[in-house]
C-alpha cells in the first residue's frame, strides 16, 4: 500500500496544529481516495482500518476534551470514517454481516480506545444526544454548509451546518455524492420552510379562516412546488453532472451498513421535516406512528421531541374540516356545491392546493426511488445479477420497499380534500390569492433555497432584511 498517498493531509507542511481540521482534511482528500481505490480493487479492504489507526487515531484527543463545535464536527467526520470501516469489513466476507461491530476493533485516541467506544463517548459528551453511530442529521444537515430559504427578501428558514469551510464531506468525492447530498439538504430546507409556514395554523395562533392562513398556505404550496422542481431537475441532470443509478446502488448505499445488529443507518426516511409535514398536514398513512417509533433510534432527541409534540396535536386537515364543517362531506358534493363551499371557506381550497403540491412532490420522490433503485434492481434480478451488496438494493436502508413508497404516495394523493380536484386549479389559485403570490414569486421556484454564500441560487438580502424575523411575508409569527 502506498501509505504516503493516504497520509498527505495529516503530514503536509500546510497542516496547522488543529487536529480536527487535520481529520477533516484527511476525510475530504485521502480517505475519499482510499475508498475509491479499495472499491476499484487497487487496495485491499483492510487498508482502511490500517490507515484509520495510523493517521486518524493519533490525532484524536480524549472525547471529553473537545468543545461543542469540535465534537459535532468529529461526529460528522468519524461517522463517515465509521461507514468506511463497517462497509469494507463486511465486504471482506459474507459472515461479517452477522457481527458488524467487529469492524470497529480499531484503537483511536490518546489512550487508545476502540472506535465504537470512542464514538459513543464523543456523542455523549457533545450534549446533542447524537446516537452512537452516523445519522441522517450528521451526514447531511451538519455536514453541508448552512442553507436558507428566501421569499421576496424574507428569510423563511435556515438549516445550519457545523463546519464553516464551505465544503462537504463524502465517501468517495464523486460528483454523484456531492449532488445527492446537496439535493437532500436543499430539499430539507424547503421542508423546514413549509413546516414553519404551516405549523402555526395548528397551534391556535392564526385564525384558520383569516387572510394570514391563506397567505401561509399559499407560500407553502409554492414552496412544495419549488421542491418538486428541484427534485425533478435533479433527475434531468446530464449523467456527468448528476447521480448514476450504479453509483447510488453500488457505492453510496453500501456505506449505510449496520454498526451493530439492528441499529438504524442513515436514510431519507429519517428526514424529520418530512415526518413533521405528514403529521402537521394530517396525511399520515396507517401504521405511520409505528414507523415513527421504529425511526426513533436514528433521530436526534430534539427531533424526536418535536415530532412527539406535533404527533399529539390534531392535524391541519382535521382542524380545517372542523371549522368549515361541510355538511355531507365533500365526496358527494356537485361542482356547484363545491364552488359555493370554497367561496364561503377559501381556506379549504388553499389547503387542498397544499395537499396537492405535497402529493405531487411525493410522486416525484417515488419516481426518483424507482429510477435510481427499484427499477435497476429489478433488471439485475431478471439478469441473474441479483443483489450481492452488503446493503440490499431490494429495499431502502430502513427497510421500506417499493410497495411501501407507492402506498405512502397513494395516501398523500387520496387526501381528505381530493374532491376539490373537480374545480379548476386556476380558479382555486385565484380564489385563495395563490395566483397573486405566484406572480410575485421567483421565476424559478426551485431557486428559493440555496446554500449560504451561493448568490446564484437566490437573491441576496439587504442588511435590513437579514436582521428581520424568520416568517413568511405578511405573516406575524
Ligand atoms: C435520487 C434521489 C432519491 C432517491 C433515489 C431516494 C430513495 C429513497 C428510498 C429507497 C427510500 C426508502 C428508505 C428506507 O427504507 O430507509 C426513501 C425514503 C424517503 N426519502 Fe428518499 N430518495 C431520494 C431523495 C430524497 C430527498 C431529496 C428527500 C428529502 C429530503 C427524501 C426523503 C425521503 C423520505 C421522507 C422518505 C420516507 C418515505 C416517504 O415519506 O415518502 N428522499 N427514499
Amino acid at each position: 500500500m502506498d501509505t504516503a498517498r493516504y497520509e498527505a493531509a495529516v503530514v503536509s507542511p500546510a497542516v496547522d496544529d488543529d487536529p480536527t481540521a487535520a481529520v477533516n482534511r484527511w476525510v475530504i482528500g485521502p480517505m475519499a481516495a482510499l475508498n475509491r481505490d479499495i472499491l476499484a480493487g487497487r487496495e485491499p479492504p483492510d487498508a482502511f482500518p490500517a490507515m484509520v489507526r495510523h493517521t486518524v487515531g493519533p490525532l484524536l484527543d480524549a472525547p471529553e476534551r473537545y468543545g461543542p463545535r469540535d465534537s459535532r464536527q468529529l461526529l460528522v467526520l468519524l461517522g463517515i470514517v465509521g461507514a468506511g470501516l463497517g462497509r469494507h469489513f463486511q465486504e471482506r466476507h459474507p459472515t461479517h454481516r452477522a457481527t458488524p461491530e467487529r469492524a470497529f476493533d480499531v484503537g483511536v485516541g490518546a489512550e487508545p480506545i476502540g472506535f465504537l467506544d470512542y464514538f459513543r463517548r464523543l456523542a455523549e459528551h457533545s450534549g446533542t444526544g447524537h446516537p452512537h453511530r452516523d445519522t441522517y442529521a450528521s451526514l447531511t444537515r451538519w455536514n453541508l454548509p448552512p442553507s436558507e430559504a428566501w421569499w421576496g427578501g424574507t428569510r423563511l428558514a435556515v438549516l445550519p451546518g457545523v463546519f464553516d469551510d464551505g465544503a462537504l464531506r463524502t465517501y468517495t468525492a464523486a460528483v454523484d455524492e456531492v449532488r445527492f447530498f446537496e439535493l437532500i439538504k436543499l430539499s430539507e430546507t424547503f421542508e423546514r420552510a413549509v413546516n414553519l409556514a404551516v405549523g402555526p395554523l395548528t397551534e391556535g395562533g392564526v385564525d384558520l379562516l383569516g387572510a394570514e392562513a391563506l397567505h401561509r398556505l399559499g407560500v407553502a404550496a409554492l414552496l412544495l412546488e419549488g421542491m418538486r422542481k428541484l427534485n425533478a431537475d435533479f433527475a434531468a441532470l446530464p449523467p456527468a453532472e448528476g447521480l448514476s443509478a450504479g453509483h447510488f446502488m453500488d457505492v453510496f448505499r453500501q456505506f449505510a451498513v449496520h454498526w451493530r445488529p439492528g441499529d438504524v443507518p442513515p436514510s431519507g426516511a429519517l428526514d424529520p421535516e418530512a415526518l413533521e409535514r405528514d403529521l402537521v398536514l394530517g396525511t399520515e398513512a396507517p401504521g405511520f406512528r409505528e414507523h415513527l417509533h421504529r425511526m426513533g433510534p436514528g433521530l436526534l432527541p430534539d427531533e424526536r421531541d418535536r415530532l412527539a409534540a406535533v404527533a399529539d396535536a390534531p392535524g391541519l386537515t382535521e382542524l380545517v374540516l372542523q371549522r368549515c364543517d361541510p355538511e355531507d362531506g365533500l365526496a358527494q358534493a356537485t361542482q356547484t356545491q363545491l364552488r359555493m363551499l370554497v367561496g364561503r371557506f377559501p381556506v379549504l381550497a388553499a389547503l387542498h392546493l397544499v395537499l396537492q403540491a405535497n402529493a405531487r412532490m411525493s410522486g416525484v420522490h417515488l419516481m426518483l426511488s424507482k429510477r435510481y433503485l427499484f427499477n435497476p434492481q429489478r433488471a439485475r434480478d431478471r439478469s441473474g445479477f441479483g443483489d450481492p451488496g452488503v446493503v440490499s438494493n431490494r429495499r431502502g436502508t430502513t427497510g421500506m420497499d417499493e410497495t411501501a413508497l407507492e402506498h405512502l404516495t397513494r395516501v398523500r394523493q387520496r387526501h381528505p380534500l381530493v374532491a376539490l380536484r373537480a374545480l379548476p386549479t386556476a380558479e382555486l389559485e385565484a380564489l385563495t390569492g395563490l395566483a397573486a403570490l405566484r406572480a410575485d414569486a421567483p421565476g424559478d421556484l426551485a431557486a428559493t433555497v440555496g446554500f449560504d454564500g451561493a448568490p446564484a441560487l437566490r437573491r441576496r438580502p439587504t442588511a435590513d432584511e437579514q436582521a428581520g424575523p424568520v416568517r413568511p411575508p405578511g405573516g406575524t409569527a
